[in-house]
């Protein structure tokens, strides 16, 4: 059962599809108090679930999240705000429901922060529709929710292979090397991803003649080897005259304005940029349609970046920080006035200051953009999505984006940004994919090695065997860092291994995936939501249900060879270690497993089906398959 208590909505947010009759009274389980805040007191066996894109474990409780989309390159645990703004969440305690905040704008979520048992949840500014939503199960309200916002992305199956990509591959050799050594090297590879370098001057919709002469002859080259070249769109429009984007999206007055009506111009990866406004329906149908200038060449999906939007500065914060500068010249630069130096250029970067002094033109209305930051990446993706559908009309395409909010999930995946290197990276990448199933996100991944830092050969190989079973696998990493490739690391047998698996096992996952996105069930589950009496599995952190018949439980601490893994009943254990499959029947409880370095090991409660080896989709043959 759904009901929605509608609290003057300032803007219709496209999150939801069905239309529901709000009613009035109070919002029921809430209370509500006078400076606007819903409050529910949770009982002191209460578990929280949901919030989609955070920092933290599955269950949510003990934290204080706000959503507010945010270009945050630390995801540590002191965190507030990553990427996407999520506002889907379940208490599951006395009573069980699930709330979704519809609302474009800021909004906090302190569960137990500031008193343990209690929930206070407050949106900014007090515009919004709120849905409460009961049912038989965890699973149950899920699915009804989903069913309120519509049906997940599917993307192509090709995208369900393994991919490669680098910030610092600068050109077409790199590219080709890089396919060269997985290929060599006997490792299954479906996408190669092009990251900003492949632009002309970091233009969007260009391509450097350099560095890619021919890039649709080396797109052909590429797809007959089996592996398609996924390069990045940014948000931002490099400001410069005789740049037809900009030229075209200046005339038709398509970027986001400032008071004046100018131009608003931020710094981004180009430099002096403007924001397309993609709320703004004809702006959008005007930026989607320039990925043809790309899909001309061939190319068959995309990854959308830095659409939060992430401001470096706003141009007129930069001047008046050069101002500033100046005061401080000749003072003694002690401690507090080189902090405060430094300070002066910190405090630019994705300022709401900026983001109040820019200004969106929606079928409902003039709205700046602070109000409804949340659905900029969001708008972005369906631009593209939109846009692809048209271009490409036959086939679907891959699409995934940085920043997102609910709705965006119809239109793309995401990945979860620029997280680390480090250990801790591959648990919060498992716990923050439940949360993102639960809100409709079903194609994610996070940057397979960690995105910043150096990674090791040990922790690549154990994020793998986690990141085979997530729908988006990728290997991604910032410029600078040590390489971390498959091949990268010496021996290659292991990844080899681990990487062959993914693809036996891509008839399980993609029907999986597909199950869960036509019955809106959740790919990824916390034991919690199928084993809703068993107070152990309620509590587990670092396991994870997949499709109807697997459990995981990855490695993800340095050094171990073993770990408990918990049974909520009696499954087999599957052992996939290099030419070699073995499974043992193991009983419900706890168990202590080893897994040697480059053992893929995972728990079934029914034959699994595993194809075939192959080195890539095309060769794949989704029907021939043995059951382990
Ligand atoms: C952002 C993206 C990252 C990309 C980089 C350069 O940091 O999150 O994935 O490599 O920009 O484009």
């Amino acid at each position: 059962m759904i009901k929605l208590y509608s609290y003057s909505p300032i803007i219709n947010t496209g999150a939801v599809v069905k239309k529901i009759m709000p009613i009035d009274g109070k919002p029921l389980p809430f209370s509500l108090t006078e400076d606007n805040s819903f409050v529910y007191r949770m009982h002191e066996k209460c578990r929280v679930y949901g919030l989609g894109e955070t920092v933290r474990g599955i269950n949510k409780r003990g934290w204080i999240y706000k959503s507010w989309c945010t270009d945050e390159p630390w995801h540590t645990e002191d965190k507030r705000s990553l990427y996407g703004a999520h506002n889907f969440i379940i208490f599951d305690g006395e009573d069980t429901f699930g709330a979704f905040f519809d609302i474009p704008g800021r909004i906090a979520f302190d569960i137990g922060y500031t008193d343990s048992d209690t929930a206070v949840i407050t949106p900014e500014k007090f515009n919004l529709d709120l849905y409460i939503i009961t049912g038989d199960s965890l699973k149950d309200i899920v699915s009804q929710f989903r069913s309120l916002i519509g049906k997940s992305y599917i993307p192509p199956l090709w995208a369900f292979g393994y991919g490669q990509s680098r910030w610092g591959y600068v050109k077409e050799e790199d590219i080709r090397l890089c396919a060269d050594k997985y290929q060599e090297a006997n490792i299954p590879i479906d996408m190669l991803y092009l990251d900003i370098d492949y632009m002309d001057s970091f233009e969007d919709f260009t391509v450097n003649k350099e560095r890619y002469p021919d890039l649709k002859g080396f797109a052909a080259e590429m797809k007959e080897r089996g592996i398609r070249l996924i390069p990045i769109i940014d948000a931002a429009v490099k400001k410069l005259d005789g740049y037809s984007v900009y030229d075209e999206g200046h005339e038709k007055g398509y970027f986001c304005k400032d008071e004046d009506g100018e131009d608003f111009v931020v710094g981004v990866w180009p430099g002096k940029s403007v924001l397309p406004d993609f709320l703004d329906p004809g702006a959008s149908r005007w930026f989607g349609a320039q990925y043809k200038a790309l899909t001309d060449q061939g190319i068959e999906g995309f990854w959308n970046d830095m659409n939060e939007p992430a401001l470096f500065y706003g141009e007129k914060a930069l001047d008046n920080s050069f101002e500033e500068l100046k005061t401080l010249e000749g003072s003694k630069h002690d401690a507090m006035s080189f902090f405060r130096t430094r300070e002066i250029f910190i405090r630019l970067q994705n300022s709401d200051n900026d983001y109040k002094s820019f200004y969106h033109n929606t079928p409902d209305g003039r709205f700046s953009h602070y109000d409804v930051h949340n659905l900029y990446g969001y708008k972005m993706t369906q631009s593209a999505a939109e846009a692809l559908k048209k271009l490409r009309p036959d086939e679907p395409s891959l699409l995934f984006s940085r920043a997102s909010y609910i709705g965006a999930h119809r239109s793309g995946g995401i990945w979860t940004g620029d997280n680390h290197s480090w250990w801790s990276h591959i648990l919060q990448s498992l716990q923050q994919m439940p949360g993102l199933n639960m809100c409709g996100f079903l194609y994610s991944g996070s940057d397979i090695g960690g995105f910043n830092a150096d990674c090791t050969c040990e922790l690549l190989i154990r994020w793998m065997s986690f990141a085979i079973f997530t729908p988006l696998m990728r290997d991604h990493a910032a410029a600078g860092t040590r390489s971390q490739e498959a091949f990268a690391f010496g021996d290659t047998e292991v990844f080899r291994h681990i990487i062959t698996l993914r693809y036996r096992l891509i008839p399980y996952l993609y029907s999986s995936f597909i199950k869960a996105v036509e019955n809106d069930e959740m790919y990824f589950r916390p034991l919690a939501f199928d084993y809703e009496d068993d107070e152990i599995a309620k509590s587990v952190e670092d396991q994870l249900m997949v499709g109807d018949s697997i459990m995981i439980a990855p490695v993800y601490i340095q050094n171990a060879e073993a770990r408990h893994v918990y049974l909520p009943e009696a499954m087999r254990l599957i052992r996939m270690s290099s030419g070699d499959i073995s499974t043992e029947e193991l009983n419900e409880g706890w168990h202590y497993v080893s897994v040697p370095m480059g053992d893929v090991v995972f728990f079934a409660k029914s034959p699994i089906p595993l194809a075939k080896p192959a080195k890539n989709t095309t060769e794949l043959n989704m029907d021939d398959v043995e059951y382990v």
